[in-house]
């Protein structure tokens, strides 16, 4: 095969953090620590069992920026509905939307989406067996391609999340601070890593990340690795991974259009299918989701004669930015709505992939969401 390996680049010498004595008794610990605490969750296939790459493949895109208790609530449904990828692929991206609503960060569902479309079309329903090929699908990145690797395929690929992170930084004592620190913490995964078992290498650094070395008051007298770990042996595991502070989020307002009909009925439009939200409905909004102006605000204002603003603007987080948006509520004059937005009871919500960000306005319009 002519696949990229995760392993170190001919002529790299790389010293380990470790003795060789060491990192094998940190291994036989660890991997010892997962056989007796290892968590029951739904996509995992039970001890002697062969994991099924689809059901890893959704629940690793699930758990990218969403905890273990959410998706644990929302994976058997979703595979209910969905059994297989060829199932998913048929599906529409609007019913993936609607029923991802909850999980945030939408643009996993449409890559989601795409990705079961070329794995049924291109690859016959298999998915590729390795983190290199894995990586070139929509919505697989670095961490995903290693971790469905690893856990499906028995590479060594060595994937690293947030809870590996801390795990090896303690281990290995790196006094970079993040995000620099990334490439450190991934060599020293891959130093760790034990030559068998890498897929349950992976899930019980993860395991011991939640429930052992954990970010506030880790409990180092009872980890299998407080006898190598640099971390602990220096009294304050805690402030490892050493972080760069943050820079404030930069705020974008906006305006929230709230328009009702005669008989109570909201107006609300689709977004277009690129760009921030794409593809789910709001009340129309304007100025916001990108760094200019929306041109479009005018012609909903031309929908009233008689528009209101409500003082306190709803808040709303993103990643790289945070939104304010005032909300201005009126009654329609009777003229046309534009194309592309629709009128719907408070009732119908639910039947609409909303945002958080456009439930936090329905919510403050007193609409139950
Ligand atoms: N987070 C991401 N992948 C996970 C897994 N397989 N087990 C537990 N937590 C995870």
């Amino acid at each position: 095969m002519v696949d990229e390996p995760h392993a170190i680049k001919a002529g790299a010498v790389s010293e380990s953090f470790l003795s060789v004595d060491a990192m094998k008794s940190a291994q036989t610990a660890i991997l010892h620590w997962y056989d007796t605490n290892r968590r029951d969750l739904p996509w995992r296939a039970k001890p002697g069992t062969k994991p099924d790459p689809y059901r890893v493949w959704l629940s690793e895109i699930m758990l990218q920026q969403t905890t273990v208790a959410t998706v644990s609530n929302r994976y058997a449904r979703f595979l209910e509905r969905w059994p297989t990828v060829a199932d998913l692929a048929a599906a529409s991206l609007d019913e993936v939307l609607h029923e991802w609503q909850g999980l945030g960060y939408y643009a996993r569902a449409r890559n989601l989406h795409r990705c079961a479309k070329v794995i049924a079309a291109d690859g016959g329903g298999k998915f590729p067996e390795n983190a290199y090929a894995l990586r070139k699908l929509p919505g697989i990145g670095e961490y995903t391609s290693r971790a469905i690797a690893a856990i499906v395929f028995g590479e060594r690929a060595a994937p690293v999340d947030a809870n590996v992170e801390r795990v090896i930084a303690r281990i290995a004592g790196i006094e970079q601070p993040l995000p620099a620190a990334k490439t450190a913490i991934q060599a020293s995964a891959e130093q760790l890593e034990p030559p068998a078992r890498p897929g349950d290498w992976a899930q019980a650094l993860m395991d011991l990340g939640s429930a052992v070395c954990t970010a506030r008051s880790p409990k180092c007298l009872i980890c299998p690795a407080s006898n190598v770990c640099k971390a602990s042996a220096g009294g304050n595991p805690e402030s490892f991974p050493v972080k760069q502070k943050k820079k404030q989020r930069p705020v974008r307002t906006g305006i929230v259009y709230w328009l009702t009909g005669s008989d109570g009925e909201v107006l609300l439009r689709k977004r277009p299918e690129k760009g921030m939200l794409g593809a789910m409905w709001e009340f129309p909004s304007a100025g916001w989701s990108t760094k200019t102006a929306s041109p479009d605000a005018p012609s909903i204002l031309a929908l009233s004669n008689h528009w209101i603003s409500q003082n306190e603007p709803i808040e709303h987080g993103f990643t790289h930015f945070e939104v304010r948006l005032t909300i201005l509520h009126a009654q329609w004059n009777g003229s046309a709505i534009p194309a592309g937005s629709l009128w719907a009871h408070p009732e119908e919500f639910e039947n609409f992939a909303l945002p958080t960000l456009m439930k936090k306005v329905a919510r403050r319009q007193r609409v139950p969401l």
